[in-house]
């Protein structure tokens, strides 16, 4: 059965307690509360993702299967590039499995909330946008679609001394494998208003991880979607329709004052062709990028790579430490049927 392997694993979870203390809730988002935790043996404080477990004593397949693809992807990933949420460690109670994970500020969304959904300066924006493509190009190397692109799902770990927020692609919930073959009925996956054209269709790859990141860094610098006001309801029809075909507009009084070269960014990310996508990797060296994140090199070097702080060794079951026990065409560590199955949307 294909729970098995996932259930077992996830069975090697030690217990919550006395190990960690929950506190208050931090947020929740379509699937799951986070909680503040204090790990009661160091005092450090932390965060833990509360996902059901066991529903009526039993783990439901398609249950395990999301939780162990979720833990089993940040695990490994985070191990591999600092600019991933640190999953520190996995425990359970009687109904719940907990992520152990490092604690952050607060997430991109409340972020740009707070500062009441104005623009942001071509320098906050490339700045925001390199830290998201070094977290993707690390998915991306490993064969793993993220396919949840959104501020909610981008943590803010410290602000710098420049005062930008310093990223972590956190919530791997909708992630996926490329290496699986594409799940027999294509669930929507992911938020439609940073969803590509082609997910309508696809179960989507990392080619829609860029299309989203493509739409923040719109939103980041206009102020506006490409292809709704949020403000105004539209039919999910036109929606798509606009997500399909609609022209991308750049101009307008929201893009003055906005560099060409930020603009051409956008489009390239924006590309409707799937195949000819700008990747994360060639993002990275976009000349517009550069020249606004370069002269803060010396932050970024402060800051580790992508901006983001060195990683503490995680404290994971072994079974879940990368390249410990499990063998699989993924990731080191990572066996292909715990990132595969059915994965929710978060619609
Ligand atoms: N480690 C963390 N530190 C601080 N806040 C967090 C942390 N993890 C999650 N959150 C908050 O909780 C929200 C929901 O978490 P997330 O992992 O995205 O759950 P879901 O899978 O239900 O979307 C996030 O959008 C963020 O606001
Ligand atoms: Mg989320």
């Amino acid at each position: 059965m294909r729970s098995a392997p996932i259930g077992a694993a996830l069975e090697d979870a030690a217990p919550l307690s006395p190990d960690y203390q929950l506190g208050n809730e931090i947020g929740r988002g379509s699937f799951a509360v986070v909680l503040h935790c204090t790990d009661t043996r160091t005092g450090t404080r932390l965060a833990a993702k509360k996902l059901q477990r066991y529903v009526h004593g039993r783990l439901p397949a398609q249950q395990a299967a999301v939780v162990g693809a979720e833990a089993a992807a940040q695990a490994a990933l985070c191990a591999a590039s600092p600019s991933i949420l640190r999953l520190v460690d996995v425990r359970q109670d009687d109904n719940y499995l907990y992520l152990i994970q490092e604690l952050c500020l607060m997430d991109l969304a409340a972020w740009l909330q707070q500062r009441g959904g104005a623009p942001l300066s071509g320098r906050e924006a490339a700045s925001i946008l390199r830290q998201l493509l070094s977290a993707l190009a690390a998915c991306h190397h490993a064969g793993i679609a993220f396919r949840d692109v959104k501020p909610a799902n981008l943590l803010i770990r410290e602000i710098n001394a420049n005062g930008l927020p310093m990223i972590v692609l956190a919530d791997f919930g909708c992630c996926r494998s490329t290496a699986d073959p594409p799940p027999a009925s294509h669930a929507s996956a992911g938020t439609p208003l940073y969803s590509s054209p082609e997910s309508l269709h696809s179960a989507g790859g990392i080619e829609g991880d860029i299309w989203s990141a493509g739409v923040l860094l719109y939103h980041l610098l206009s102020g506006h979607y490409p292809f709704c006001d949020p403000r105004h309801r539209i039919s999910q029809g036109e929606f798509w329709r606009r997500v399909a075909e609609a022209p991308i507009r750049t101009a307008g009084p929201a893009w003055h004052g906005v560099s060409p070269g930020a603009v051409a960014l956008v489009h390239r990310m924006l590309d409707r062709d799937c195949s000819s996508r700008i990747t994360a990797e060639q993002a990275q060296q976009d000349p517009w990028l550069l020249d606004m994140t370069s002269s803060r090199a010396s932050d970024w070097r402060r800051a580790g790579s992508g901006g983001a702080a060195e990683p503490a060794q995680p404290q994971l079951p072994e079974r879940m430490q990368a390249g410990k026990g499990m063998v699989g065409n993924v990731l080191p560590g990572m066996p292909a049927s715990l990132a595969s199955g059915p994965l929710h949307a978060s619609v």
